[in-house]
């Protein structure tokens, strides 16, 4: 896969569990030639959680991302009238974060990078990882199913006996899923 050149913001969202998976899949983008503008949510910027501490996270991604990581609302501003991103990933993208995007709420550093870049008319990738997925949360993901610019990394249930509505994206499929939609396509099929 070829990615070379492709400047794409690299957006974490506090689904802990997910981010060693990501960052592979970071690792692997940025082996295909992306370059990676590193974004986390304030919570992944602060919180120490069972799946390590915040410091740990912030150099893991620091040493595959060469840009500097955007922290707050006004450094991600300028995303909008630069236009620098190809695409943007949020990945894992919680809940909380996707219940937002649907609403236009843009209070936090990835919700107003992600609405600087959409107004640039280009493509948004999210990984999905919630435990509601299926339930006050599935009507967010129709509605993004819905719009405009917005592809979704394919996704299944994780552990339909224990968290039966849990859903979860083949983060492995990230890097197709991206290089699908820089030419406008959603790659398929999205439940796996
Ligand atoms: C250890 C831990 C694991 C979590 N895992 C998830 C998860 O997989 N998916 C999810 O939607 N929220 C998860 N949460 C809750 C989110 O971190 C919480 O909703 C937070 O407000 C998300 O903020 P953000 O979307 O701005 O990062 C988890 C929280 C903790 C402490």
């Amino acid at each position: 896969m070829n990615l070379e050149g492709k400047r794409i913001g690299l957006a974490l969202t506090g689904s802990f569990c997910t981010l060693a998976q990501v960052l592979e899949e970071a690792k692997a983008l940025r082996a295909a030639g992306a370059e990676l503008y590193p974004i986390f949510s304030e919570n992944v910027q602060i919180l120490d959680t069972k799946f390590g501490p915040a410091s740990y996270w912030r150099e893991a991604f620091g040493t595959v991302c060469e840009h500097e990581m955007i922290t707050d609302i006004v450094q991600a501003e300028p995303i909008g009238p630069k236009s620098y991103l190809d695409l943007m990933l949020i990945a894992p993208c919680t809940g909380n974060t996707l219940a937002k995007l649907t609403q236009g709420i843009t209070d936090g550093v990835v919700l107003m990078a992600t609405k600087a870049h959409l107004r640039n008319n280009k493509p948004v990738v999210l990984a999905v990882a919630t435990n509601d997925g299926l339930s006050r949360n599935l009507k967010n993901i129709a509605a993004m199913l819905a719009e405009k610019n917005i592809y979704l990394v394919p996704f299944g249930q994780d552990d339909p006996i224990k968290k039966p509505f849990s859903l979860v994206a083949k983060m492995p499929l990230i890097i197709d899923t991206v290089s699908n939609a820089l030419e406008g396509r959603q790659l398929q099929p999205i439940l796996r």
